[in-house]
């Protein structure tokens, strides 16, 4: 049976179909093709079957965000179903999940490849966005630093002395590469993305209930308490509260709005920023 007779239809590119990315890819999924890329194919299968059975127009994509090769694939893959007017970058592993270098791979070049790959294919008038971390406000790097990230191609970030130096806990390879994530939209905003006419934004998630957050919570339950208690929302948050603010950056309301970040964190960095809440403490 055919469910839909429309050709040309635009084209969602998803990598790493997770919690988060899967719940904001859903929103808009209505009536365009969705390429659902991640490193794993069990998750593919199970995302995709559910994404066919709410009767939306799916294919999968095994993909390597380590990996610029494989990166590059998905990204050509994506081209090759249509016009890529969406491009949203989940792919990430927390603290708990691994080494400070995987994370700084993963987390910090591996969406660098992203962006770059997707500044290639991007239709004039679409939109990425890239799920940073409301850790990315929790370490300042220094500004000499942040110049050097913003003009360093992608291959070159792991070499930037301040980062090889500091990054040596998964905590702190972390929160810089979830810095490093704001700057990359800002620089592709203002350079490749800019010149394809498309826009680029990340969201920095505070506590979101996930599988990815569970693991985090058996490592360190007691601070993660005491952050949700300081914090005004006094609350996690969930990937449907992510979705709606990513559906708007997104989407055509959002047509000012490029290079920025939005942190949605229920006031955890507030917390942080006027003391209520101490880093560790
Ligand atoms: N959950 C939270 O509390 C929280 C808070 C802030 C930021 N984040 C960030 O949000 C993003 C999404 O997190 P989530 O909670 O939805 O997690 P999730 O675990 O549900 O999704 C992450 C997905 O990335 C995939 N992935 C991992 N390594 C990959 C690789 N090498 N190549 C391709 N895919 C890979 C996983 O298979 C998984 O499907 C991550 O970048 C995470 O760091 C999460």
């Amino acid at each position: 049976m055919i469910f839909d007779r429309n050709g040309n239809k635009e084209v969602i590119a998803l990598l790493g179909a997770g919690s988060m990315g899967t719940a904001i890819v859903r929103k808009i999924a209505a009536g365009r093709k969705v390429l659902l890329g991640d490193i794993s194919e069990k998750t593919l299968e199970k995302v995709s079957k559910d994404f066919q059975y709410s009767g939306y127009d799916v294919e999968t994509c095994v993909v390597n965000a380590l990996e610029k090769e494989s990166i590059e694939a998905f990204a050509q893959k994506a081209a090759g179903l249509g016009k890529v007017m969406y491009f949203v970058d989940t792919a990430g592993a927390s603290p708990n999940q691994a080494s400070p270098e995987h994370i700084l791979r993963l987390d910090m070049v591996g969406t660098g490849y992203a962006v770059d790959a997707f500044g290639n294919v991007m239709a004039e008038g679409g939109a990425g966005l890239l799920i940073s971390s409301q850790t990315g406000y929790m370490h300042r790097l220094p500004d000499e630093t942040e110049q050097q990230i913003l003009s360093a191609p992608t291959e070159k970030l792991m070499d930037i002395p301040y980062i090889k130096e500091t990054a040596v806990s998964s905590g702190l390879a972390y929160m810089i590469a979830k810095r490093v994530n704001h700057l990359q939209a800002q620089r592709a905003a203002a350079t490749t993305w800019k010149e394809r006419r498309a826009r680029i934004n990340t969201i920095s998630p505070g506590i979101i209930v996930t599988p990815l957050a569970y693991d985090e919570f058996s490592a360190a339950q007691e601070n993660y308490q005491k952050m949700i208690d300081a914090s005004a929302a006094m609350r996690t948050g969930t990937s449907e509260e992510i979705a709606e603010a990513g559906v708007f950056l997104l989407g055509e309301h959002a047509g000012f709005v490029t290079g920025t970040d939005l942190l949605i964190d229920g006031g955890v960095i507030a917390a942080i920023r006027t003391g209520r809440y101490k880093l560790n403490g």
